[in-house]
């Protein structure tokens, strides 16, 4: 199996750029962040605080999270629910950071993870994929860009679905989040030793998909 491993910080593009290399590549396409957005939502429904750690983590293990693929694209069920549309809500992804630092919710959703790129070539995005996920991935992207930069992409995005939106607190929710992924205890946001760093401020996603895929060849 061909695993490609991209991480990186909130908004870096990297699901954009991850969906249109595997799409080229006839891979599948994996969200992890989609995963732990799912444990987030399963916990905030059942009114569950992030810092109620023993709570959050009974519940992580009591849920079904599961992907599917419908045209291609990524869906993903909590509980057999397709909660793909509701997980992308700002509240949510700030909470998923939040719970993603406890240990026993990730070991959950590690295994799934490797257990889809042992059977499938993969081009699986996140925070630990290049570091933990799959340590001996045959490529590792690490995708970043300025603080300001991905503010003013989610700024856009949220301005184009007609939603309301001040792009200094988007930047600083963005800028709260990479803290929290990459001073957490387990599996911390870091670029892997032998990961090809890709700076995108500066680059169009074409630019992006074009690097990666050549470095693929
Ligand atoms: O990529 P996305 O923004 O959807 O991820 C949401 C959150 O999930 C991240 O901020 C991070 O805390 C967590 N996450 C993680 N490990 C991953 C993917 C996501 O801890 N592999």
């Amino acid at each position: 199996m061909y695993n490609i491993a991209i991480d990186g910080p909130a908004g870096a593009g990297k699901s954009t750029i991850a969906k249109i290399v595997a799409k080229e590549l006839g891979y599948i396409y994996v969200d992890t962040g989609a995963m732990y957005r799912t444990m987030a939502l399963a916990c905030y429904r059942a009114g569950i605080k992030s810092d109620q750690k023993e709570e959050v983590i009974e519940k992580c293990k009591s849920v079904d999270v599961s992907l599917g693929y419908e045209n291609g694209t990524q869906k993903v069920y909590l509980n057999g629910e397709d909660v793909s549309i509701e997980i992308r809500q700002e509240v949510i992804g700030n909470m998923t950071s939040a719970i993603a630092v406890y240990g026993p919710v990730r070991e959950i959703l590690v295994k799934m993870q490797q257990e889809l790129a042992a059977k499938n070539n993969v081009v699986m995005d996140g925070r630990d994929i290049g570091t933990a996920v799959l340590p001996n991935a045959d490529l590792k992207i690490y995708l970043t860009a300025s603080s300001r930069t991905r503010a003013e992409r989610r700024y856009k995005e949220l301005v184009e679905k007609g939603q309301k939106c001040n792009i200094d607190d988007i930047e600083k929710d963005i800028i709260d989040r990479d803290y929290r992924d990459m001073h957490r205890e387990v599996s911390p946001l870091v670029q892997a030793e032998d990961a090809v760093l890709v700076e995108s401020s500066d680059m169009t996603i074409e630019q992006v998909v074009e690097a990666i895929t050549k470095l693929v060849k």
